[in-house]
């Protein structure tokens, strides 16, 4: 179990709001295949595990995993995967060995009974307070009625995001952005807003690896994204969804669905120019978006902050330094007062892209 804990945090930042789980088949109490779950939307660790064994042309009599096996069918409860627990059953395993339960309350022992009932022999509870952590941030998205939300930024040395011009491009390097197109292919929706549309005009598709592409999401409470922008122009091939308030001019936002730009109308917060951000979350959750990739810039991800809607943070850290007073950084907004109030990060993880240091956390 120790050893599929290890596996099962290889996923770590790259599958919540899914859970991180690490699987092990044994032959004879013998390790012959190891399986884990490599990013959001991607396959289960039972099923990776399983497809190795099947590579390998090997049998196996036990499994051991980090958590219940999934018994849900493929597109149920929001699940990608055929259920494992079957999987698990049709090769032949014998004995499962789990950490934890499955804390979804809609699917909890409803593994364990799947595989009972086929015949197998179960033990639970396995180092089931270790396994437990692993899925902190599972339960917390579990509670959430908006989408996971990782808002990643690359920064100078000096903590900038752009020049006091505006301009961002490149802070940082090429394996960075590589690591950026990875990141975009395993969320359902990447979002950026207005002045970042406006000033990168990005097109924040998937280019630099092979994936699906997300949805494109742009905070634009007035609509005033060009038409001839990169989101607008290619709204044809890749969707581009514009988060605008409920006052927004009719006929703009109808040109703007003429382009092809899908115009969701929410309702205001503070003022004409203020969405409701909790509101305008739900409605991204309900149309069935549940991993996020914010791209800044520091008004929109200051305006997260203040809403609690920012679950993990991914920053690039170039070796470059801009310095002076008037370059934007990450988090704009009023901050908080004191080192004590600060937002902290669990779990950090640094790993360096080429030149680049990458900080990541859970918030
Ligand atoms: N290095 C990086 O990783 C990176 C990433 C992205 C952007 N950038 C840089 O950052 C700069 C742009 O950042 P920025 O902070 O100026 O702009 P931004 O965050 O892209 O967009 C801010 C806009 O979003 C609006 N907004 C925020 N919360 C809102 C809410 N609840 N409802 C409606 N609108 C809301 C703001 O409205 P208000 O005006 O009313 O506040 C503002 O118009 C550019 O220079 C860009 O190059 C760098």
């Amino acid at each position: 179990m120790l050893e599929a804990l290890d596996l099962a945090d290889r996923g770590r930042f790259e599958v919540e709001p899914n859970p991180r789980v690490g699987c092990l088949l044994l032959r004879d109490g013998a390790v012959v295949a190891r399986g884990w779950h490599e990013y959001f939307g991607g396959r289960h660790a039972e099923a990776m595990a399983l497809d190795e064994l099947r590579r390998e042309g090997l049998q196996a009599d036990t499994a051991v995993v980090t958590l219940e096996p999934c018994s849900s069918g493929q597109g149920v409860g929001g699940k990608k995967q055929p259920p494992c627990a079957q999987a698990l059953v049709k090769a032949g395993i014998r004995r499962v060995v789990i950490g934890a339960v499955d804390p979804d309350p809609r699917h909890r022992r409803a593994g364990i009974d799947l595989l009972e009932d086929a015949g197998l022999d179960v033990l639970d509870g396995v180092l089931a307070s270790r396994c437990d952590e692993l899925y902190a941030p599972f339960r917390k998205a579990l509670q959430l009625d908006r989408p996971w939300m990782l808002c990643k930024w690359a920064m100078t040395l000096d903590g900038k995001t752009a020049a006091p011009t505006g301009e961002a491009r490149w802070i940082s390097g090429p394996q960075a952005r590589k690591k950026t197109h990875e990141l975009r292919a395993h969320c359902d929706g990447v979002m950026v807003g207005f002045r970042t549309a406006q000033i990168d005009d990005p097109e924040l598709t998937v280019r630099h690896v092979e994936g699906k592409q997300p949805v494109r999401i742009v905070i634009d409470p007035l609509g005033e994204i060009d038409d001839d922008s990169n989101l607008v122009r290619t709204a044809h091939v890749a969707p581009t969804w514009l988060l605008a308030s409920e006052d927004v001019d009719p006929v703009r936002s109808g040109h703007l669905q003429d382009l092809g730009v899908q115009v969701l109308h929410i309702p205001t917060a503070e003022g004409p120019r203020r969405l409701h951000l909790g509101r305008a979350f739900k409605e991204l959750r309900r149309r069935g978006l549940r991993r996020i990739l914010v791209e800044g810039g520091g008004g929109l991800v200051a305006q997260m902050f203040a809403w609690n809607a920012v679950d993990q943070v991914l920053a690039f850290v170039a070796p470059k330094i801009i310095g002076g007073q008037a370059a934007p950084t990450p988090v704009g907004g009023d901050g908080r007062s004191f080192m004590a109030e600060a937002w902290q990060l669990s779990e950090v993880r640094m790993e360096t892209y080429g030149e680049d240091m990458a900080i990541a956390g859970f918030v």
